[in-house]
């Protein structure tokens, strides 16, 4: 059977994932895809960290080139996290002809076009369904299962982290920044958590979701963000006796040819699905013209659901391999995105 290397940039949580999910089901991928996947080396910042994942077979390094002048890997996973340098990898991997493979929204959502862009000029697939709701496969489902609908409505809660400490806070009544430990803790929260409490993370998130729904790029400049940290106790406590529970709603609405975008903490009645998403949980509301309401419900982020998400995509980039139809779809429905005009 065609073996087929893997890069890895970093071993995080979701890296560690990758690593672990790829060894439980060796097997099945393997049937899948008819090709043999190996991770063969990984790029890391510290060596000598003690990892808490089955590393044999595989080498660790702190050398960037090691992983791009490797004729043998033929798919990049960037996990790393961070943005200038995330792109700057990401460009020189697919200038050398290899698919990349990330779950770094920012990234996706600030140069998403232009490195689409460059992947379609090698012949490389970009894949990033792990960047948006952490485990719930929601961008191939827009693409693939409502091709034959106009979307009008994408609405959701599409950051886990903070509706971890919403829901913390209300069902435990503990503070703010105890709920955000805890999140912090259980390694939902991004590097620096004001991503994550000032609503910018699910910003990131419904800026490609809006790429993915209406066809149109939006730039964070257009969004309407607010976040959670001026939420209080009391104002949840109030929300509660009132009958409805606060979340911090993604909301990107189609009207005529404008679509209006915007993050910021909703009153959610408790009678409706939204209001029940709780703790790290993401769900997305999405509502096409001929189908009308549906729900995407799941775990928006942590080690194994994203990895889940990471995986999916590596099988899509190895199948492509195999049948040789890689560099094209997700890269010309990027390429085929018109200027969003902002609803006033
Ligand atoms: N910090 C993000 C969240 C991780 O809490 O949803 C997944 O994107």
């Amino acid at each position: 059977m065609r073996g087929i290397k893997i890069g890895v940039l970093g071993l995080g949580t979701v890296g560690s994932g990758v690593v672990r999910l790829l060894r439980d089901h060796q097997a099945k991928i393997s049937s899948i895809t008819g090709c043999q996947l190996e991770i063969k080396t990984i790029v890391v910042h510290n060596l000598n960290k003690q990892r808490n994942v089955d590393l044999t077979g595989i080498e660790l390094t702190d050398q960037f080139t090691k992983i791009l002048n490797d004729p043998e890997i033929k798919i990049v996973v960037e996990v790393m996290g961070t943005v200038e340098t995330a792109k700057n990898y990401v460009e020189q991997l697919l200038q050398a002809g290899k698919h990349i493979i990330t779950a770094n929204k920012d990234l996706i959502a600030t140069y998403g076009a232009e490195l689409a862009e460059l992947a379609r000029a090698n012949g490389c697939d970009l894949f990033y369904e792990a960047s948006v709701a952490g485990g719930i496969p929601i961008l191939r489902t827009i693409v693939n299962s409502f091709a034959a609908d106009r979307i009008v409505e994408v609405k959701g809660i599409v950051n886990g982290t903070t509706n971890y400490i919403l829901t913390q806070m209300s069902q435990q009544q503990v503070s703010f920044s105890a709920a955000l430990k805890a999140a912090q803790d259980l390694g939902f929260a991004e590097p620096d958590p004001t991503n994550d409490v000032e609503g910018i993370d699910a910003a990131y998130k419904m800026v490609i979701l809006t790429q993915f729904a209406f066809g149109m790029n939006i730039s964070m400049k257009q969004l309407k963000i607010s976040g959670i940290s001026d939420v209080k106790l009391a104002d949840i406590q109030q929300a509660k006796e009132l009958g409805y529970n606060i979340k911090l709603l993604g909301i990107a609405k189609l009207i005529d040819d404008r679509v209006d975008v915007s993050v910021g903490p909703v009153l959610v009645p408790k009678d409706q699905p939204l209001a029940a998403v709780q703790n790290e949980n993401n769900a997305v509301l999405v509502t096409g013209a001929a189908v009308g309401e549906t729900m995407f419900y799941g775990p928006g982020a942590g080690e194994l659901p994203t990895a889940n998400s990471v995986l999916s995509d590596i099988i899509a980039v190895a199948k492509d391999i195999v049948l040789e139809t890689t560099g094209s779809r997700f890269n010309d429905f990027q390429r085929d995105l018109k200027q969003a005009r902002p609803a006033d």
